[in-house]
């Protein structure tokens, strides 16, 4: 990128500047005005020198008149810092914007020896930070745009090891209620999950975005040592491992785990022996605690769509039923199954809800259920609302009872799920699972856990279930809306607020700048709408 054995500016700052701006070693003459030096832009490091010195420092070297800047940017031409190595300036430098620009890293010698002097001295190689890093030009960098619904992002990830540790991370900050490192962690992983190939060293991150100071720090160790120290940490420590068990109760969220957790909680054991109230959904979740715990698989999900076609078709001829989540995505499993129900005619859906509930509880299918009312208006609701992704539908949370009949779907009984279920259950590295089944069968006082007899001998598991009606006007709002991934979606509103002045929600997309709403009947619409190429769901697993 740029020329390190010269010791003057970089390569492609001089394409830029016509004049003379080679030897600033030579021309120390000249009256003293402000930025005597224009190619010569500097950025003095807080980290380690201070405050207070680097702006003694910063002060004199201004009244030398060369520029030095207060916030880092794209003109920098030389960072000077005190006391850091090569590689951890190097660091910093990549979490920057523009820290891609080539820049000269330099020790503080240069830059007092330069105060000395009246302008830029010789860059010798003892000015020089030492990097160890290999030869750029040995590893091709890669590059990607910054939001997450302009890149493709399939199943498949060449960096799991990388991807896995940051979303652990993500994971940690949103259970400690950190969203805002939470979603940093995000979009750290996500950037990662689009790469083409495997990352092997951490030249290749230089041109791109979402990499913070922290994330590359990671990244580093996991390359250098195979692994993250943070993370394995983390993953040990009582604390992450209660919120993960705690919060693997359907019903029990971040605020309530953290609650227990101060009231010294840590397992399914001492919930139960505090004598915490739960309310209906915590009580269904811990009574089905094993089989939500267990991955969902695509030919389960397949099976539940079957019923739930049946119970649609029979309150309302004519109304479809679409698989929306990560199943659309093409996932193979998941935490719980989505589908999105809508009829063709405007209106005709109102009201389905209670009976498509009635219908699935008459068969014996549910095992719990919780349905909220549609609450949206678009006249008082609307313009939808850019930063939150709650979304007003009437929707239904349930726990599914699938049957062995139904596991495989219902036209091909005891095809490969009963052998499907159990080679996912068995060795179970979920810390939740394990808790719970080393104690099995001592649960008293209410709290009825559904774990008397061995996981995969019953004739039937528990299957979370998400059902959302749409009027057919918002259905392709609600589609792109609950297809995921939850990063995708983010992104999604993120570009709409930030880069088109507009707010997208499941129910609409309203323009704020022509003060009204785009509408839009399918998917390809609403990227059309955004400016955005259109990406299919299975490319939206970012
Ligand atoms: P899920 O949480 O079901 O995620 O939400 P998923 O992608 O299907 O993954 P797994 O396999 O089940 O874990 C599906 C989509 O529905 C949206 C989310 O944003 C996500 O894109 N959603 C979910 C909402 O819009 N509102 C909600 O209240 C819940
Ligand atoms: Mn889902």
């Amino acid at each position: 990128m740029y020329d390190k054995k010269s010791n003057m500016v970089p390569l492609k700052r001089r394409k830029l500047v016509s004049s003379h701006i080679g030897n600033t070693g030579t021309d120390c003459s000249g009256p003293e005005v402000p930025n005597k030096f224009p190619q010569v832009v500097l950025f003095l490091l807080e980290r380690k020198m201070g405050a207070s010195r680097r702006a003694f420092l910063s002060r004199l070297g201004q009244s030398k008149g060369f520029q030095v800047e207060e916030k880092f940017s794209r003109s920098v031409s030389h960072v000077i810092s005190e006391n850091n190595c090569g590689d951890e300036v190097r660091t910093w430098l990549d979490s920057q914007v523009g820290g891609q620009t080539p820049v000269h890293l330099l020790d503080i010698s240069w830059y007092t020896e330069s105060m000395r002097a009246g302008c830029p001295v010789e860059i010798l190689d003892r000015h020089k930070l030492q990097e160890q890093r290999t030869d750029e030009a040995e590893v091709a960098a890669f590059s990607a745009p910054s939001y997450a619904c302009q890149r493709r992002t399939t199943l498949v990830d060449r960096n799991t090891v990388l991807t896995d540790a940051l979303s652990l991370l993500a994971e940690n900050a949103e259970l400690s209620e950190e969203d805002g490192r939470g979603v940093a962690f995000r979009r750290a992983a996500a950037v990662l999950k689009a790469l083409p190939e495997a990352v092997t060293d951490m030249t290749q991150l230089r041109g791109l975005p979402c990499l913070g100071e922290h994330s590359l720090r990671v990244i580093k160790d996991i390359l250098a040592n195979g692994a993250s120290s943070e993370v394995e940490s983390m993953k040990q420590s009582e604390r992450y491992k209660a919120l993960k068990v705690l919060t693997g109760i359907f019903g029990v969220g971040a605020k309530t785990a953290d609650r227990w957790i101060k009231a010294g909680i840590r397992n399914l054991q001492q919930l139960q022996d505090s004598g915490q109230t739960l309310n209906r959904t915590q009580r269904a979740g811990l009574e089905h605690y094993d089989d939500l715990g267990q991955p969902v698989m695509k030919a389960e999900a397949n099976a539940i769509g079957q019923i739930v076609e049946e119970a649609v078709g029979s309150v309302l001829p004519g109304a479809r039923v679409t698989l929306i989540g990560g199943f659309r995505r093409g996932k193979l499993t998941g935490h719980d199954v989505d589908f999105l129900i809508t009829h063709p005619e405007e209106g005709r859906e109102v009201g389905l809800m209670p009976k498509v509930v009635s219908w699935l509880e008459s068969q014996g299918f549910l095992l719990y259920q919780k349905t909220t009312r549609n609450s949206y208006l678009e006249a008082k609701d609307g313009p939808a609302r850019p930063s939150s992704n709650m979304d007003r539908f009437e929707r239904c949370l349930s726990i599914f009872k699938l049957t062995k009949e139904e596991k495989g779907g219902r036209k091909q009984p005891e095809t490969l799920t009963e052998d499907c279920t159990e080679s996912v259950r068995a060795p179970d590295p979920d810390p939740r699972v394990q808790i719970l089944r080393g104690e099995r069968g001592t649960h008293e006082g209410g709290l009825e856990v559904d774990q008397t007899k061995p996981a995969g001998r019953k004739p039937w598991r528990a299957v979370r279930v998400d059902l959302v009606v749409s009027p057919i006007s918002q259905f392709a709002f609600a589609l792109l809306g609950w297809t995921g991934s939850k990063l995708f979606e983010r992104e999604l509103r993120r570009w709409a607020a930030h880069e088109k002045t507009m707010s997208l929600s499941s129910h609409a997309l309203y323009d704020n700048k022509q003060k009204r709403y785009l509408r839009a009947t399918s998917e390809e619409e609403i990227f059309a709408h955004l400016g955005l190429e259109y990406i299919p769901p299975s490319e939206r697993n970012a």
